[in-house]
């Protein structure tokens, strides 16, 4: 399928925040249940180890994504960074029940954009789900700005650009409806936005569906990677499985070598 690169509702500056936050909820609880820091730690684990770093700066957090299992998961494997969270639009209700959570982890309250990143927020750089938000120019600047700033990087998306994802997508209402009980911190809002009047399901069934027409393949992603980083930084790619989710996930590494 040829990558497209349309507009998801949470890109639009003007879209309220109760929407924005409530589909991020929604993907943090989901990548909770599928449990997918399992399947990254290892391969992250390795990679924040090989690069030597102690603190990880993770961009596009949302509401932390899958950070309250991974970072105790990094910690028994040995890796024991500290975590600062960052987003373009902080869904700050989340994020700080989620430090209060974990003692290592901060989150930056001021907007912070994952192209334009703060000069005193250094850290090995995480995106989850997150990349394929960025057009190849853009992508490739956030590669850059790594390589420039000798910051490993790892990128691990939610799905891929398959027809198969795509059809997966269309169960999204169905699964946003299952776990809304579930989410926390709790709020009458997200009750009255998925059953009352469902918008929270259907934005989130419309982004995803954009997200993956704008996925980025592991070979897409190595290109652009060995344009900015070749010879300086190791690069890996490739696609991971979640236990029982019918679709892979692509992912990209880059760790700086050693001179
Ligand atoms: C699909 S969500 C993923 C959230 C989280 N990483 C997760 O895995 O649940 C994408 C996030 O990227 C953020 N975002 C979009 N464009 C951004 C940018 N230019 N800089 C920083 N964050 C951005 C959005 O606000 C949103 O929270």
């Amino acid at each position: 399928m040829r990558r497209r690169q349309f507009i998801e509702l949470e890109d639009l500056p003007w879209w309220p925040q109760v929407f924005r936050d409530g589909v991020t909820d929604y993907l943090a609880t989901s990548i909770r249940f599928t449990k997918i820091h399992r399947t990254v730690a290892p391969r992250l684990a390795a990679a924040i180890q090989r690069s030597g770093a102690n603190r990880i700066t993770d961009l596009c957090s949302g509401a932390g994504g899958p950070w309250s299992e991974l970072l105790p998961e990094l910690t028994t494997m040995g890796a024991t960074p500290s975590l600062c969270l960052t987003d373009k639009f902080p869904n700050t209700r989340a994020l700080s029940k989620l430090i209060a959570k974990i003692p290592q982890a901060r989150f930056e309250a001021q907007p912070a954009s994952a192209t334009n990143m703060p000069e005193h927020l250094s850290g090995f750089r995480t995106l989850f789900t997150a990349f394929h938000h960025f057009e190849p120019n853009d992508a490739q600047a956030i590669l850059q700005a790594a390589v420039r700033d000798r910051q490993g990087i790892a990128i691990f998306e939610g799905a891929s650009r398959t027809p198969r994802a795509l059809i997966f997508m269309l169960c999204i209402p169905l699964t946003v409806c299952l776990m809304t009980p579930l989410i926390r911190p709790f709020r009458w809002s997200r009750l009255f936005w998925t059953y009352i009047l469902p918008v929270i399901p259907a934005a989130a069934m419309f982004d995803a569906i954009v997200s993956c027409l704008r996925m980025y393949t592991p070979e897409e992603m190595l290109t652009m990677a060995r344009q900015v980083g070749d010879g300086v930084f190791d690069w890996e790619a490739g696609y991971d499985r979640t236990a029982g989710l019918p679709i892979r996930i692509p992912y990209l590494i880059g760790v700086p070598r050693r001179t």
